[in-house]
Parts: structure tokens; C-alpha cells; sequence
């Protein structure tokens, strides 16, 4: 399973990398605002630096919602470095775009998914990546742990290559009920990660290593 960040915080980026188990970014347009990030040549500049921290895929996001403007983007972005996925979204002009990068060798994630039929679209279209937003489903009382559920059978029935990156993750129980269901990717943030580190037993079990080694030494 690959672990995401879903943040365009250099700092919390470069923590993760320091981790060792960090396998890509994704970011969107309120992540780059979060981090006061405006205007076209500073979000692109903040792409590549995002790209000089990591080892893995790093997506960026297309603000256009027609074709001509999602290709023109999408191309500019995926010039910007070999690493960069194009963030595409889960409408039909986005549908058009993702299979037209399909075709041209240009990798693709498919976002702001809530969907199994939007999940299988994307697939069909030859996304690199599908991103169904299982935060965001929890937030209005829909399990979005089963629609991952759903999206790895439909993909498991036919074959497809595309990967299911299980997004809006908001703690570390979805991290770890998407590695049960087999969920290729997961995004989310750094205490989603950090979480997994996390257990009492562990800290008094080493304390008590410790306190034992200075009795004998
Ligand atoms: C995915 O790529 C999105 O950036 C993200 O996971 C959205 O998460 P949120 O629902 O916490 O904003």
C-alpha cells in the first residue's frame, strides 16, 4: 500500500519523506491556499519544489473545467516535471481529458470522486489514479470505507490498472480499514500517519528496557 501526503506544507512534506515510508503527495487548490500559495507561476514553482522533496507521484491539479483548458493545463503541468500527475476532475469534460492524457502518455488522477460509477468511468477513461473521498462521504453519514469496498471489486472483476487512492483520509482507522479492503494508495495527513506509530504499550515496554539497561551498566 502506498502512503500519500495530502498537504502542500514543505515542512510536514519533508517530515514524512524523513520517515522513509512517504510515496507521493497530492494537493488541490484549498491545500496550495492553505499555505498562502497564489498566483500561476508561484503554484507552479511550489509543484516542483514539492517534487525536489519527494521520491514519488505528486499531484497537481488543472483549475480549467473545459477540455481545451484542462489539456492546455494538464500538458503544462506534466512538462513541469516527471513526477507530476495531472489532478483531473470527476466531470464529463474531465472524463474527455483524462482518456485524451491516457493517449498521450500523460499520467492521470482522477478527483472530487464519491462514486462506484464514477470510479468505473475514470477507469475506462485510463486513469493512472481514482480518488473517491472517503472523509467527505463520512461527514454526510455514508460509509465511505464501503465505496472503496465497492470500487475493489468492480476493478478486481475486470482487470483494471487503474489505482484506487482512498482520499479525504482523516485518521489513522481509515488508513488501516483501507489496507483491509486493498486499497492501493491512501492520502492523508501527517497525523494520519504518525497515528500508526502510536501505541502505550510500546512506550512502557521501551522504558522499561531502558531503566533495566542502566541497572546492569
Ligand atoms: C485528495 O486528493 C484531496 O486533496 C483530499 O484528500 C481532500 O481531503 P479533505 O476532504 O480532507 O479536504
Amino acid at each position: 500500500m502506498k502512503f500519500f501526503i495530502d498537504t502542500a506544507n514543505l515542512e510536514q512534506i519533508r517530515e514524512a519523506q524523513d520517515l522513509g515510508v512517504l510515496d507521493g503527495v497530492t494537493t488541490n487548490p484549498s491545500l496550495m491556499a492553505k499555505e498562502g500559495i497564489t498566483g500561476r507561476d508561484n503554484i507552479l514553482k511550489h509543484y516542483v519544489d514539492i517534487c525536489n522533496i519527494v521520491d514519488g507521484d505528486v499531484s497537481a491539479e488543472v483549475i480549467a473545467t473545459d477540455f481545451e483548458g484542462m489539456v492546455r493545463e494538464g500538458e503544462q503541468l506534466a512538462e513541469l516535471h516527471e513526477q507530476i500527475v495531472v489532478k483531473v476532475p470527476m466531470i464529463k469534460e474531465g472524463v474527455k481529458a483524462i482518456k485524451y492524457f491516457t493517449d498521450n502518455g500523460i499520467r492521470t488522477n482522477c478527483t472530487l470522486v464519491f462514486s462506484a460509477g464514477q470510479a468505473l468511468l475514470a477507469a475506462k477513461a485510463g486513469a493512472t489514479y481514482v480518488s473517491p473521498f472517503i472523509g467527505r462521504l463520512d461527514d454526510i453519514s455514508t460509509d465511505g470505507l464501503n465505496l472503496i469496498a465497492e470500487i475493489r471489486l468492480i476493478y478486481d472483476n475486470y482487470g483494471f490498472e487503474t489505482q484506487i487512492l482512498a482520499a479525504s483520509v482523516r485518521h489513522t482507522m481509515h488508513v488501516l480499514e483501507c489496507a483491509k479492503i486493498g486499497s492501493d494508495v491512501m492520502t492523508g495527513p501527517l497525523s494520519s500517519i504518525e497515528g500508526l506509530l502510536k501505541h502505550p504499550l510500546t512506550d512502557i515496554g521501551l522504558a522499561k528496557f531502558l531503566e533495566d539497561y542502566k541497572k546492569g551498566n
